[in-house]
């Protein structure tokens, strides 16, 4: 009975695992990660802890007969446990490759955009005139969103934030400023900014203007945003662009991050970039 009952879980755990993989590849790459490493340990724990009631249950009845079965359910856990380790073995791989050729892919695609590039004037959050030529001889990543965004811009400022971070404590590679310019002037006045861009990280500059300097910016950026309803309390949310651009120090556009590329490769594919500018400067100069 419980060789039959060993069998009827694995298969049934096994498949679910599966199907539960298989539905999530929207999910973004490292929440999916996250996500089958729970449902391994999950599903895994759950079976263990059934054959260990099954267990006592016979125990409890004719106890030494049912020896050699017991065995039999504990080996079928301990094959499951290793055939549920294999399962997520592959699946793990397979992300890790995807996650290569994502960053080859990526690299190989960008630099040929017509991004940014344009002359642009906004004022800080310390209420300083600033233009793009203030950030000149700077490597810089910008992100563009709004202080009221409950979840993805507060991520995404993180990030981006850690990424700057990582960058700014080592020799070997240049600085970088990481700037917040604002999608929604009318609720981020100066004030606010400055107070929201301090809660993530002292460096971190916000940017804002009037309705005119914001769209010269956005257009060559290519933002794009719409403004959901007002509810009672004036509140509103907008959906936008999930974006961070890095610049060169000569100002022009060098590459794209969107939400799903996480820290590490962020700061991988921000190597590339800077190791590329670095040569290129090189074959100039001979
Ligand atoms: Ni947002």
């Amino acid at each position: 009975m419980e060789g039959a009952l060993v069998q009827r879980l694995c298969s049934k755990n096994i498949r679910s695992l599966l199907n539960l993989t298989r539905n999530i590849p929207s999910l973004h790459c490292c929440s999916r990660i996250r996500v089958e490493r729970t449902l391994f340990t999950r599903n895994t724990t759950l079976l263990t802890r059934t054959l260990l009631q099954s267990q006592r249950i016979e125990i409890r009845g004719a106890a030494s007969q049912k020896k050699g079965k017991n065995n039999l359910a504990w080996a079928g856990a301990l094959a499951l446990t290793g055939v549920c380790g294999i399962v997520f073995y592959v699946i793990d791989s397979l992300e890790q490759k995807k996650k290569v050729a994502t960053i080859k892919s990526h690299v190989g695609s960008t630099g040929r955009v017509d991004i940014g590039g344009k002359p642009w004037t906004l004022v800080d959050h310390n209420g300083v005139e600033r233009t793009e030529k203030d950030f000149s001889g700077q490597w810089v990543l910008m992100y563009f969103g709004f202080t009221h965004c409950p979840d993805v811009c507060p991520e995404e400022l993180e990030k981006m934030v850690q990424v700057v971070d990582s960058f700014n404590e080592r020799k070997d590679v240049p600085n970088i400023q990481p700037l917040f310019i604002t999608i929604d002037p009318a609720r981020d006045t100066k004030e606010v900014i400055k107070k929201y861009c301090q809660e993530f990280s002292p460096t971190l500059l916000g940017l804002t203007g009037t309705e005119e300097q914001l769209e010269d910016i956005r257009k060559g950026f290519r933002i794009f945003f719409s403004t959901g309803p007002v509810d009672e309390n004036g509140d509103y949310l907008i959906d936008h662009t999930i974006i961070c651009y890095l610049t060169r120090p000569d100002g022009s556009f060098a590459d794209y991050y969107p939400k799903r590329v996480d820290r590490k490769e962020m700061i991988k594919l921000i190597e590339i970039q800077m190791k590329r500018y670095e040569k290129s400067l090189e074959n100039k100069k001979a």
